[in-house]
């Protein structure tokens, strides 16, 4: 998959007046694709003393010539870390290339962006329409927003999601999606979904946290912002929080445009980030490989009541799937028979899949959404939502595909 190559990013900068500051990193050919893009994207040996790793800025201030206001258009002269630093600005720069926005910026975790986002956007009486099916943190968020802010939230459940023109009206003012959809990967079509946006004015964000970049670039099939938890997969290693917004220049200096939300990320964790970043595109592979390896291997297992796997089992998702991504990702939901105890059971007889929340990492990680990402929500809301007390989420990390494979049949063997 080859990335167009859009205008080189500027620093954030003072974002009221948009100086045009000169380019921070090294221009890349256009025709260059998305692991290359990972690893040589934000070169910037000038400030860096040629050093090929870019250091880590570890300082909340700068000292800054008298002369600030002219010397800031130079792109090497920095205010405070609140505000600006150089090492984000390197993990912000893959991140931009990768969803092939025109500015990313990056935040304290990916509720960290969410909430920049949707506090910055929105304004009382606008109406969001959001799936009921996001993720757990979203929606208790956008619930807390609704009555705290006088902001009405269309619900919209996976039975109606597919007629996006009939859901979105002139008093729409934004749109959430995800897709796939965490925990059980229901694959919408966000081309559609912007284009029903687009008709009456709204803004179409979509959080591409469960997809990565890799599989699926959502500003190119028309979304206007695209969010991340870099926790997950982009980050990779389970060590660090972190959140990104990415897309076009104007709509990233209407988030949070004074700085004073004070969701930013550290500079050692903007660091981690940015390793983690460089094999991006090997770890989805594998992930993409994982997943499907596993989900072939356990479909029709006796213990198992139904698999969710992005596209399988709906010939509608999987034509979507296979038009919006390039691989499905290494997310895999099991429902087992028998509900919670037996769903525990398969969790205890797990020898090398850790039990923990979160995902995209390099180790594979198994949990109950009814008591993790979901623990908020009344089991009526649950089971509403197809997350049954027995389905355990999958994410499926680097490992040889035989031993996951070999690992989890063997707890659902046991767990029978
Ligand atoms: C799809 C999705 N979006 C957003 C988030 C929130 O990210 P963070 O935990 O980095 O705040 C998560 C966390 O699990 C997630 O799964």
């Amino acid at each position: 998959m080859n990335a167009p190559d859009p205008d080189p990013a500027t620093s954030p900068g003072d974002r009221k007046k948009a100086p045009a500051r000169r380019p921070l990193f090294e221009a890349l050919p256009g025709w260059v694709g998305v692991s290359t893009r990972l690893v040589h994207g934000a070169r910037r040996p000038d400030l860096n003393a040629g050093a090929v790793v870019a250091p880590i800025y570890q300082t909340t201030t700068f000292h800054y010539p008298a002369d600030y206001s002219e010397a800031r258009d130079t792109g090497s002269v920095y205010l405070y870390t609140r505000v600006d630093n150089p090492t984000r600005e390197v993990a912000e720069e893959l991140i931009r290339g990768l969803e092939g926005g025109e500015r990313a910026r990056l935040y304290g975790s990916g509720m960290g962006a969410i909430s920049a986002a949707l506090l910055s956007l929105l304004r009382p009486g606008e109406e969001v329409v959001a799936l009921d099916t996001l993720y757990g943190g979203t929606l208790d968020l956008l619930g807390w927003m609704g009555p705290q802010f006088g902001i009405p939230v269309r619900w919209v459940s996976e039975s109606h999601a597919r007629e996006p023109e009939s859901l979105v009206t002139p008093s729409t003012r934004l749109v959430f999606l995800e897709s796939p959809t965490n925990p059980v990967l229901h694959v919408h079509d966000i081309q559609r979904w912007a284009e029903a946006a687009h008709r009456v004015g709204a803004l179409l964000l979509v959080d591409n946290t469960f997809a990565t970049p890799v599989n699926q670039r959502p500003l190119a099939l028309g979304a206007d912002l695209v969010l991340h938890s870099a926790t997950k997969a982009l980050g990779g290693h389970a060590d660090l929080l972190a959140g990104a917004a990415v897309g076009a220049d104007d709509l990233l200096r209407r988030i949070d445009p004074h700085d004073t939300l004070g969701s930013v990320l550290d500079p050692f964790a903007a660091f981690l980030l940015a390793r983690g970043l460089r094999t991006l595109g090997l770890r989805v592979a594998r992930q993409n490989e994982n997943g499907r390896r596993v989900a072939e291997a356990v479909s029709g297992h006796r213990a198992l009541e139904r698999v969710h796997y992005p596209g399988l089992n709906d010939p509608e998702e999987e034509a979507i799937a296979l038009r919006q991504m390039t691989g499905r990702g290494g997310m895999v939901a099991l429902d087992l028979k028998g509900g919670l105890p037996v769903a525990r059971r398969f969790l205890r007889a797990l020898r090398l899949v850790h039990v923990a929340s979160s995902l995209g990492s390099v180790e594979s990680l198994a949990s109950i959404p009814g008591e993790t990402s979901h623990r908020h929500h009344s089991a009526e809301e649950l089971a509403r939502r197809g997350i049954s007390p027995g389905l355990v989420r999958l994410s499926l990390g680097i490992e040889d595909p035989e031993d996951l494979v070999r690992d989890l049949t063997e707890a659902l063997d046991h767990a029978t």
